[in-house]
Formats: structure tokens, C-alpha cells, sequence
């Protein structure tokens, strides 16, 4: 905190100055988390407060769908990243053209994309989701096959959860989640028995399958503030534990935990300088935005 304290105050004089609002993803660092972040979620939660920033300026604390999907939904509003690269290994996994072929493939599916896409592939899509509302969307479609793209794990763990439905899926995955083994919960559990664990449904199914519950971050963090276990293992990106262990002081978090590489190009030193510099402001073309937030906001008025 030593370190951090004098960028957390810069960084929260300046967010007066320009009217700003810092929307913060749960995998961000704590120091970005604690000390900065007006608002923190999940991707869904972020979506939605993005539909109600009343400020000039959002800074996107997460990856660079992220900012987009803020972007497409607020479009008046100057949306700043502070590094452009941070990416997702599932949004480089799949373009436009890609769910042309899987159209192609099966005709007449709807195409149901998690918000980890580009603008483009949202466009594109007839619908988007999230992990913490997938399963209700593919649900919900008027459809017995129903395309979900780009992510092949949260694809197959839905399918278990919605048996009615046919669920096909392209081969993209988190880099992060997709490291997790079945192997790793076992040996945790056989050395804490009392152990809880909770999964990302970005895991294998195989790792879900170990868990003793799965949902999405702010799933995670209402499961834990409710069941308020001994001993957590929280099978997602490294930060999550570190960020909720704060708030709950009885809770011993254990286990492995992986860290997004994208997620940790975000630091207070790139926000202070993207909020003095007005630099990484995001754009998106007006077509694809406009195309784009259908997706979003027919999957935001499903999830009410
Ligand atoms: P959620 O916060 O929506 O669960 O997503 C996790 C994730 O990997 C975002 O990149
Ligand atoms: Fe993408 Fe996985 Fe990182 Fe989330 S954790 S941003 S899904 S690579």
C-alpha cells in the first residue's frame, strides 16, 4: 500500500476532475479493486452499470471486450482502456467469418456468443451471455440446436445444465481456466476435507464436475458470503480470492489459482496516466455497434 497510495490518490483526484467513474472487473488487482473502483462485478454486472454511468468518462478496469461492450452500450460516453493489449485468449479465438461457418453448419441455430468477443463477433451474433446467465439464454432460445460460441467449456457445462437443448459449440478457451485439472480438486480435498470448492464454468467440465458449486465471479462471491465455509478453494483467476478475502475474514482461502495475463497489464500506473493523458479512449464503428448492442441488450432484457 506503500507504493500504491500515492497513485490511489492521484488517480481518485483526477476522477473528480474529469468526471469519471471507474467500472473495475473482479480480477483486477487489489489495489485497483479496493482503492480506485467505483464500481466492481462480474462481466454482466459491468454490462449493465455501463446502461447507467451518469459520468463523461469510463475506465475500463478488466480487458478490452470489456470496454467495448461499455462502449456499444454508452456510445455518448469516452470510454478509456488503459492498455490496449490487454485482450482474451477466447476473444482472439473466433472472428465475424467464424460464426459465419458455424451459421453454415447449422442452418437456422441461433448463434448465442459470450460477451468474451470483439464487437464484430457480438454483430454477428444473434444473441450474447454470460457465465452467470448462459444457462438461461440458450434456455430461452426458440430453438432445439443452439450455437454457442466461442467458449467450448462454458458451452458443455450449459449443456449439462439445459439437457432439453442441443448445444453445439466452437473450440475456443480461457487460458486461464482451462489449466485447472480434475486431479488438482482431488488432491485439495484429500488434504482439507472440509475443503469447499467453487469453479468458473470457464473450467472443464470434468474440473466443474469436482466442484462443489459453479458460477460466474460474482456468482463465486455470493456463494462463499452465503455458505461462509471454514476452508474455500476458488478455482478461477488469483485476484478473486484476494479481493473477497477482505470482506470475509472467517474464510481460510486454499488452492491453486491462475493468473489472467490480460487481466494484469492493468496496473494504477496505466490508469493514472490514461486518466491524465485522456488516452486509450475505445471506439467502435457506429454499424457494428448499433448491430452489437442488440446482442447485448436482448441478452441484458432476458437476464432481468
Ligand atoms: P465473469 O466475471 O463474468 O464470471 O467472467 C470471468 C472472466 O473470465 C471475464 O474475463
Ligand atoms: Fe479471457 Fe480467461 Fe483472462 Fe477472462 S480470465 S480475460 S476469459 S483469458
Amino acid at each position: 500500500w506503500a507504493v500504491a497510495a500515492p497513485y490511489v490518490a492521484a488517480i481518485n483526484r483526477l476522477k473528480r476532475e474529469r468526471n469519471a467513474v471507474i467500472l473495475a472487473h473482479n480480477y483486477m488487482t487489489p489495489d485497483i479493486y479496493h482503492g480506485i473502483a467505483d464500481v466492481v462485478g462480474d462481466s454482466l454486472a459491468l454490462a449493465i452499470e455501463a446502461t447507467r454511468v451518469e459520468a463523461d468518462v469510463i475506465v475500463q478496469c478488466g480487458v478490452h471486450f470489456m470496454a467495448e461492450t461499455s462502449k456499444i452500450l454508452s456510445p455518448e460516453k469516452t470510454v478509456l482502456m488503459p492498455d490496449m493489449e490487454a485482450g482474451c485468449s477466447l476473444a482472439e479465438s473466433i472472428t465475424a467469418e467464424g460464426i459465419a461457418q458455424m451459421r453454415a453448419q447449422y442452418p437456422g441455430a441461433p448463434v448465442v456468443s459470450y460477451v468474451n468477443t470483439t464487437a464484430e463477433v457480438k454483430a454477428a451474433s444473434d444473441i450474447c451471455c454470460t457465465s452467470a446467465n448462459a444457462a438461461q439464454i440458450v434456455s430461452a432460445m426458440d430453438s432445439d440446436t443452439v450455437i454457442m460460441t466461442p467458449d467450448k467449456y462454458l458451452a458443455q457445462n450449459v449443456a449439462k445444465q439445459v439437457p432439453h437443448k442441443r448445444v453445439v459449440w466452437w473450440d475456443g478457451r480461457c487460458i486461464v481456466h482451462e489449466r485447472f485439472t480434475p486431479q488438482d480438486l482431488r488432491d485439495f480435498r484429500s488434504w482439507h476435507p472440509d475443503l469447499k470448492i467453487i469453479a468458473h464454468p470457464e473450467c472443464p467440465p470434468d474440473v466443474v464436475a469436482e466442484a462443489d458449486f459453479a458460477g460466474s465471479t460474482a456468482g463465486i462471491l455470493d456463494w462463499v458470503g452465503r455458505e461462509r465455509p471454514a476452508q474455500a478453494m476458488l478455482v478461477t483467476e488469483c485476484s478473486m480470492a484476494s479481493n473477497i478475502s477482505d470482506a470475509h475474514p472467517e474464510v481460510e482461502f486454499l488452492g491453486p489459482c491462475n493468473m489472467c495475463p490480460y487481466m494484469k497489464k492493468i496496473t494504477l500506473e496505466k490508469i493514472l496516466w490514461s486518466l491524465h493523458s485522456m488516452s486509450g479512449a475505445v471506439e467502435v464503428d457506429p454499424e457494428i455497434a448499433a448491430d452489437a448492442r442488440k446482442a447485448v441488450e436482448r441478452m441484458i432484457e432476458l437476464s432481468r
